[in-house]
């Protein structure tokens, strides 16, 4: 028996949903944030405890594992989720995101990207063909389909041929991808801040026809104003019945605004990153553990938070063990960040079903601006 990946919407508030996916690999409760599994590994948690934490999917990266150790070598041994001892779901980026921002030496052509490895140096080629092939090897549940981040800033005329270049990609994904019951394909709205270019990318993009649709060429430097600017119409030139995907989003305010904006899933490295640079998020905005005000503090990070972090340390402790450079500081902070970030997920998905979305947005704000005690 093939079962397909589907998506439901079991409630809205405003432009506000609350929804599942249903894969063979188990559902994703919308709206949902992705925690970022580059190197087949969310740095500095086993895979238990980023479930323990309430994610139901993770993010792997293309460019990262088509270097190292090729995805040819995890297919041999049994496919990405075996490998990294994840059965849930997983989603992939397509790797031109990547090749943009971390390759050496690379060359843009209609027919894909040529690069060097940022690891060893040697020549690589990514085209639309290959990324959905090692997408595949990979055993990937959602693939993203290849194309090209716009660059902020960028000229209407610069973000229209980009965006006509990722949309001729888009076609040549969903050409490769074919028909695999159970994985999913995704195309990438671009058209940076351009309203009739994102107009345009969505026709295009529902012409060719995937099982969901993400909102690429944001969050590069434009600024919260500029993509809200951008989320106030992008996510209605969508299909309804599908999910929709902001990629690389972002600090917990930026996620609640893009929720708001009638957006499912994102994905962003701050919560784990930010757990190995001694920053935490809490109800009341952000705390940086390295601070001496906690050298003293026998307090918990966040009183209302149930992570292991929080029950079971001390803020002088978590201050202690970062600035010893002892690692169970980024094992801890990273967990406490990926579990606020999921109670933010829960606790949108709830006000969402309960038609208080705005309530949560206003509770939201109110306790950030109090401040950390
Ligand atoms: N990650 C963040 N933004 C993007 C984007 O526009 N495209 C892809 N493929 N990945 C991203
Ligand atoms: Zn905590």
């Amino acid at each position: 028996m093939t079962q397909r990946v589907t998506f439901q919407l079991q409630a809205r508030d405003g432009k506000a949903r609350r929804g599942v996916i249903q894969t063979p690999r188990g559902e994703i409760r919308t709206p949902a944030f992705m925690p970022v599994g580059t190197a087949a590994t969310v740095k500095a948690m086993l895979p238990e405890s980023v479930r323990a934490t309430g994610a139901d999917v993770l993010l792997g990266n293309t460019y990262h594992l088509m270097l190292r150790p090729t995805a040819e070598r995890i297919a041999a041994l049994g496919g990405l989720h075996k490998f990294m001892n994840w059965e849930r779901p997983i989603l992939t980026d397509s790797g031109g995101f990547q090749v943009m921002s971390l390759a050496e030496l690379r060359k843009l052509t209609e027919k894909g990207v040529t690069f060097r490895s940022h690891v060893d140096g040697a020549r690589h080629e990514l085209t639309p063909e290959r990324s959905m092939e090692i997408q595949a090897l990979l055993g990937s549940d959602i693939v993203m389909s290849f194309d090209e981040c716009t660059p902020y800033p960028a000229t209407e005329e610069v973000a229209a041929s980009s965006m006509r270049l990722s949309m001729r990609w888009a076609q040549r994904s969903r050409d490769a991808f074919g028909d695999r019951p159970g994985h999913a394909l995704f195309g990438i709205q671009q058209g940076s801040t351009f309203r009739e270019l994102r107009e345009e990318s969505a026709q295009a993009l529902q012409q060719i026809g995937f099982d969901g649709y993400a909102v690429g060429g944001l969050a590069v430097g434009e600024g919260q104003e500029a993509m809200f600017d951008v989320l106030d119409y992008a996510p209605d030139m969508l299909p309804e019945d599908k999910p929709r995907y902001l990629m690389g989003v972002g600090k917990p305010d930026d996620i609640v605004g893009a929720v708001a904006r009638g957006i499912d899933m994102m994905d962003c490295v701050l919560p784990s990153r930010s757990g190995r640079t001694g920053q935490v998020f809490t109800h009341r905005g952000v705390v940086n553990i390295k601070n001496a005000r906690h050298r003293d503090d026998p307090r918990p990070l966040d009183e209302s938070c149930t992570c292991p972090a929080c029950r079971s340390y001390s803020r002088a402790y978590l201050h202690h063990v970062f600035r010893a450079g002892e690692m169970i500081s980024g094992m801890l902070l990273t967990w406490h960040n990926l579990h606020y970030y999921q109670v933010l997920m829960d606790g949108m998905r709830e006000a969402i079903e309960a038609g208080d979305f705005a309530g949560f947005e206003r509770d939201f704000h109110a306790r950030r601006a109090e401040g950390d005690i």
